[in-house]
């Protein structure tokens, strides 16, 4: 295909990536992440100086925003991770024991997948996936008859990474605790997006990333650990409490967290929330399933593009995916950011179950992630764009 690099003003790329990481940050997260490097000097929890308890004070008001947010009546219980792989990783490390079985959805990221591939083959646990539809929903039937005497965890991606699909977690959460299985959710793509009662539906374990729809700063995230649920720490060390003794402490939050947090990005991550809270979680999310639904729309109507996923968008969150007949992925991603200065994901997507549930594997998926800054207008020209590269496909 023929690409004219020279037709692009790279200042002004239309950002369609936000299920990799959220852009542009409302002005508020810069401008916080800045203040508190520059004014904050003390480690949150230790020393004792006021300038330390301002960081401190700072943390644990993310914390409560964070719980707030969740519906968590105790902030303690949240505890902050790098990002949601991190976490899932505190989760699936500190609750797994030799010998326990674990199902989990085909819709999983790699950051579940991996973590458990690895015990797996050492010989700790086994496991079973739990097969999806085309459009990515979980075969509730066959999660039924998955159960096994040693299943302890039952792991699920809030919404694909991929096609978006949001899986229906009530249901899912009620099956496995009638079993006596908790219940490990991945909101890696939800969290900011989709409302979220921890309480309500009886959420055991929650991760989520602060730099996707939280619109934080990168480097951030964490874990909701339910009462009554005790993970064995993945990392241990200084935690500004109990320095006398040679044991990390039981108490939470401390209990999973050790070493200097990341003050600035949860500087950051704390006006993102206060945006999603100002602006209305109702008003993100009508917007972006009205973007979903027109750009999913425009793109049915190419007779050469097949779009993955439900078609209703209030069933999903942001990713949505499509192939050009058998045009290789890679190759529109690079024309849709060289000729149009369109930004987006193609391929895999840390998700290989996925796409072979789908019928993508390996060659993979066009993901367009719209998030709460995309306008209309953007989607107008990234259609048109998608109209001029499948007529450059026709004519070979
Ligand atoms: N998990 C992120 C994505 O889906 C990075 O792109």
């Amino acid at each position: 295909m023929n690409c004219n690099k020279d037709s692009v003003n790279h200042e002004l790329n239309l950002y369609f990536d936000n299920s990799a990481t959220s852009w542009p940050k409302p002005e508020a997260v810069y401008r916080a992440a800045e203040l508190q490097m520059r004014q904050m000097c003390g480690n949150p929890g230790r020393s004792g100086h006021t300038r330390m308890l301002e960081a401190d004070r700072l943390i644990y008001r993310t914390r409560e925003a964070l719980a707030a947010l969740f519906k968590v009546d105790d902030p303690s219980r949240i505890i902050f991770a790098l990002n949601a792989t991190d976490a899932l990783n505190i989760a699936l490390k500190g609750f797994l024991k030799t010998g326990d079985h674990v199902i989990f959805t085909a819709l999983e990221h790699n950051s579940v997948l991996r973590p458990l591939g690895t015990m797996r083959r050492n010989g700790l646990i086994t496991t079973t996936m739990l097969p999806c539809s085309l459009e990515g929903y979980p075969d509730l039937e066959f999660l039924e008859n998955a159960y096994q005497p040693q299943t302890s965890l039952l792991v699920i991606n809030h919404a694909s990474n991929v096609i978006g699909t949001v899986a229906p977690l009530r249901k899912m959460i009620e099956s496995a605790h009638k079993k006596g299985v908790k219940v490990l959710v991945d909101a890696a793509q939800t969290a900011g997006t989709i409302d979220i009662d921890i309480a309500d539906l009886d959420i055991d374990l929650l991760a989520f990333t602060g730099h996707k729809s939280l619109l934080g700063p990168t480097g951030t995230g964490g874990l909701y650990v339910k009462v009554g649920i005790d993970l064995k720490p993945l990392r241990e060390g200084g935690t500004g409490s109990h320095s006398e003794i040679d044991l990390h402490p039981e108490s939470m939050p401390e209990r999973l967290e050790a070493g200097t947090l990341n003050s600035a990005g949860l500087a950051g991550l704390l006006e993102g929330i206060n945006f999603i809270r100002e602006t209305g979680l109702d008003q993100i999310r009508e917007h972006e399933t009205a973007l979903r639904r027109s750009l999913r729309e425009q793109l049915m109507e190419m007779r050469q593009i097949t779009v993955y996923g439900p078609e209703e968008a209030a069933e999903c969150a942001g990713s949505l995916s499509f192939t050009i007949r058998d045009t290789d992925c890679g190759e529109i991603g690079y024309i849709l950011e060289n000729n149009f200065g369109i930004l987006c994901r193609t391929g895999l997507h840390c998700a290989p179950l996925a796409h072979q549930a789908f019928g993508t594997f390996p060659g993979g998926t066009i993901r367009l992630s719209p998030g709460f800054f995309t306008k209309a207008g953007d989607i107008q020209f990234l259609i048109n764009a998608i109209r001029e590269i499948v007529a450059l496909t026709e004519k070979g």
